[in-house]
């Protein structure tokens, strides 16, 4: 067996074979993101992790997305032009936590960053903030191993509320969506980016307290063993 032989989802000869690639990227990448959450909890009693959401692509939508950009429905343009068959959501309590679990991805040298769109330093005009990563993952088939790409978004658990409702906002109206709404939407997106920034330095005074009283209580132990 050649290893050396790394495609990115070169020689992908049928449909199974992609859902079959797809599939395993989304259990690698998965695995690695509850492996860093355990061992966040095992070093600093804490998960940065809130959950993960993971899907894949529905056929009707891959159509769509390369019949938009005027491409036929081969395997090849789906496996070139289309980043998100294969999709995971991370959800965070904290904006910090994005950057450290994006950050601890990126050392893993099996993972190779495709792109980087950094949508919480420079919001949509929509309002909406995330932070995605395309990145591809080696799957090992038995006599080759594919690159295959995944797409990771990593936002708030705030961030995720807000991008929900502008999503069935666009899915139930559509183009229609009246202005008012929008823009009562684009209101809202700032409060979460202000929730955020308190809820994390909330987060940050609550831990610098916790240590004061563990130090406080340690010395009053000291003191009366004396
Ligand atoms: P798509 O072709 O829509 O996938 O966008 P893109 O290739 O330009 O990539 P981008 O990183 O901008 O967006 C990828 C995904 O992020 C989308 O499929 C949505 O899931 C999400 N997203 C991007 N912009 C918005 C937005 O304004 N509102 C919401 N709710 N989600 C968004
Ligand atoms: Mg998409």
């Amino acid at each position: 067996m050649d290893y050396n032989k790394t495609k990115v989802n070169d020689g992908v000869d049928s449909w199974e074979t992609m859902m079959l690639l797809y599939n395993s990227a989304l259990k690698e990448v998965g695995t690695k993101l509850e492996i860093l959450n355990d061992e966040f909890q095992h070093i600093h009693q804490y998960n940065p992790i809130e959950h993960i959401k993971s899907r894949i692509k529905s056929p009707e939508s891959i159509v769509k997305k390369l019949k938009k950009r005027g491409l036929d429905s081969t395997i090849e343009n789906m496996t070139e032009f289309v980043n998100d068959i294969a999709g995971i959501r991370v959800i965070c309590s904290f904006t910090s936590d994005i950057y450290h679990i994006a950050e601890m991805l990126r050392n893993q040298n099996d993972i190779k960053v495709i792109s980087v769109k950094d949508y919480i330093v420079s919001p949509k005009e929509s309002g909406y903030k995330s932070f995605h990563m395309i990145v591809s993952v080696p799957i090992y088939l038995s006599d080759s191993v594919v690159d295959t790409k995944v797409e990771i978004q990593i936002r708030t658990v705030a961030m995720d509320f807000w991008a929900s409702l502008e999503h069935k906002m666009n899915y139930k109206l559509e183009k229609n969506a009246p202005d008012k709404i929008k823009q009562e939407l684009y209101e809202c997106a700032q409060m979460v980016s202000l929730l955020d920034d308190k809820m994390l330095t909330l987060n940050e005074e609550i831990q610098a307290e916790v240590e004061r009283q563990n130090k406080l209580k340690l010395e009053q132990n000291a003191q009366s063993t004396k």
